[in-house]
């Protein structure tokens, strides 16, 4: 990221109301009355561990259409992974049927940690991944910045430590219209990619805006499609989807071990060949 440092769009907004300038405040999270608009416009540009929680509601229309068309049996188990907030995943669940849906990220809540500095945001192991105060909002990360601004950013939250934080406040990260669907059914679990999916098999795993080169190296992304392909059952499908900005996607078979191609939406996935040729 060449610019960590950004400035508060609540500051711009008292000189310029309309500006869509400057980073949302992610302290906005912590408002119980904030709108669900509010809400996604922050989460599109919290960024944690290198990868961003941008989503959005029906992202993937068209392969949401054919997976709702054909081939998943009524009793289908869906496992939807890095589905951010779900809020595409309820997109899937108004369109395709299902016995049980399972709703994953590695990031499901945060932690808010106020100091006299500003708030420090930590995932669920204290790692600070963001920093907010009236005037900026940090991001912690100095890959591609400028001397100037990595020594800020370095300084900042090098010295932070979320157990010696008083007030610390957990921030669920999730759309709020998911939260009352969620039953026996409708599952939300924080779910990693590297480690071997937990639960029961699935007849399909959709994989939307994860499996990105742009995140991890492909090595990192045969892993993380090994521990698909064990998830799910024989015959499942695998449904692997980007947004460049168009919709592309595949959907795959499992077959005696191999991803056979079923279909294929725009371009199709920028890793089809990683997953067809996964050994
Ligand atoms: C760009 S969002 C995609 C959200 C949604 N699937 C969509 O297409 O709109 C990527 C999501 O992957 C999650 N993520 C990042 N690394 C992960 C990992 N190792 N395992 C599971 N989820 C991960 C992030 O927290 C983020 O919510």
């Amino acid at each position: 990221m060449r610019r960590p440092i950004r400035l508060n769009r609540n500051l711009l907004r008292k000189l310029w109301p309309r500006l869509q300038r400057g980073c949302p405040d992610p302290r906005g999270l912590l408002d119980p009355g904030i709108s669900d608009g509010e809400a996604n416009e922050i989460l599109l540009r919290m960024k944690i561990d290198g990868v961003f929680k941008t989503t959005w509601s029906d992202r993937f229309p068209e392969t949401t259409r054919q997976l709702a068309s054909g081939g998943l049996p009524p009793t289908a188990v869906i496992v939807d992974v890095g589905a951010s907030d779900g809020s595409t995943s309820l997109s899937v669940m108004r369109s395709v049927r299902f016995a049980r849906y399972y709703v994953t990220d590695r990031h499901t809540e945060a932690y808010a940690c106020k100091t006299w500095k500003g708030t420090f945001f930590c995932d669920a192991h204290g790692n600070p991944f963001m920093f907010a105060n009236r005037l900026v909002v940090i991001y912690n990360e100095t890959g591609e910045a400028s001397r100037a601004q990595s020594g800020v950013v370095s300084r900042l939250f090098a010295g932070f430590d979320m157990r010696k934080c008083r007030d610390v406040r957990k921030v669920p990260l999730m759309n709020r219209a998911l939260l009352p669907k969620l039953n026996a059914d409708v599952r939300l679990e924080r779910y990693n990619i590297f480690e071997p999916w937990p639960f029961e098999k699935a007849d399909l795993v959709i994989a939307a805006n994860i499996l990105n080169r742009d995140y991890f190296a492909d090595s990192r992304i045969a892993e993380a499609l090994r521990n698909l392909r064990a998830a799910l059952k024989e015959a499942g499908r695998l449904a692997v989807i980007e947004n460049r900005p168009a919709e592309q996607s595949n959907l795959f078979r499992l077959e005696h071990g191999r991803f056979i191609e079923e279909n294929q939406v725009g371009a199709g996935s920028d890793v089809k060949a990683l997953v067809t040729g996964l050994a």
